[in-house]
């Protein structure tokens, strides 16, 4: 393949699961959002100086390169770009910002390699398809999570609403009305490899008690795909507090956690949940444009580290 100069871009937004986490890696459908005011960019560039792959996170004073760090997920998420285009990995300069807060339930490591495999790609000239972007970027997530859903690299990768069932094609409803989100971040991180093993022991203990709140979840999500297709803010509110109570019994919440959900509630919101895996993170509020202002100092009244808001378009 040509070598082309200059400069590659990419980027990908942070997401949020609307409703059906946890649930989503046992078969059933989840329903999740980008958030394009929170992003991972990266840039690319050749540098014949170097016979390796470098990546730079200026903001953390990172470098890791492939040589040394062959398993680290950026460098892995390069790798695999490069492959996938039939180059070979080396001579490459990458580098990387995000606003999208690490291990907090958003989806920053789907983010990250989707904005460094874009920038790789189109360093090359060439883009790569969302379905095969997909794919690469899931296979970075493995190094995250051990055995994830797939609905991160999903929402990341095709920047747009979607109902999303393991083994099944991605669907893209379409908001009948625009969502206005306000993201509480308890302070706490979150990994998400743990809070999924211990759904996993929970479930091994008891499976017919996990699989039954499981399903409960499935059917909250069908519900929540009409109520987001025809608008229906208030209801879609109603099933994010009915899916907060299922994860509070999939034992995925925290003190923290329930106290943003409650002072939310309170506040005025039309319902709050936590969102991703749980334990820490963020709380995922859904405010109308009148309530956001209380709600959001509610949730700073009650200990939010930051409250981000976020709006998804409608379609
Ligand atoms: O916390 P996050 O952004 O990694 O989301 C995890 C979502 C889970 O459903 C708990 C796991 C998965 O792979 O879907």
């Amino acid at each position: 393949m040509a070598m082309r100069c200059g400069i590659g871009w990419g980027e990908a937004p942070a997401k949020a699961i609307l409703l059906g986490e946890h649930a989503v890696v046992y078969g059933h459908p989840a329903l999740a959002v980008p958030l394009s005011e929170l992003r991972a960019r990266a840039e690319a560039r050749f540098d014949h100086s170097l016979d390796d792959v470098v990546v730079r996170v200026p903001d953390r004073g990172l470098a890791v390169s492939l040589s040394r760090d062959p398993h680290n997920p950026l460098t892995l998420a390069v790798r695999l770009a490069v492959e996938a285009l039939h180059a070979s990995p080396r001579n490459l300069e990458l580098r990387l910002e995000s606003s999208v807060p690490v291990a907090s339930g958003l989806g920053s490591g789907a983010a990250v390699s989707a904005a460094l495999m874009r920038a790789t790609a189109s360093l090359f000239g060439i883009s790569l398809d969302p379905a095969r972007l997909s794919e690469l970027v899931y296979e970075v997530e493995k190094v995250h999570h051990g055995t994830p859903s797939g609905i991160d690299n999903t929402v990341v990768v095709y920047r747009r609403p979607v109902f999303y069932r393991k083994g099944s094609p991605p669907e893209f409803p379409l908001p009948g009305t625009e969502l206005t989100l306000l993201l509480a971040d308890t302070g706490q991180g979150s990994l998400t490899r743990e809070a999924v093993g211990a759904v996993r022991r929970a479930r091994a203990a008891d499976p017919e008690r996990i699989d039954s709140i499981m399903g409960e979840i499935g059917r909250l999500v069908e519900a929540a795909r009409r109520a987001l297709e025809s608008g229906d803010a208030e209801e879609l509110g109603r099933l994010f507090d009915c899916n907060h109570a299922a994860l509070q019994r999939l034992g995925v919440s925290s003190p923290s956690l329930d106290t943003l959900v409650e002072a939310a509630r309170k506040g005025g919101a039309l319902g709050a949940k936590l969102t991703g895996a749980g334990k820490g993170g963020h709380a995922l509020v859904l405010v109308t444009e009148e309530s956001a202002g209380d709600v959001r100092a509610a949730l700073e009244a009650a200990g939010a580290h930051r409250v981000t808001l976020c709006r998804v378009p409608r379609k």
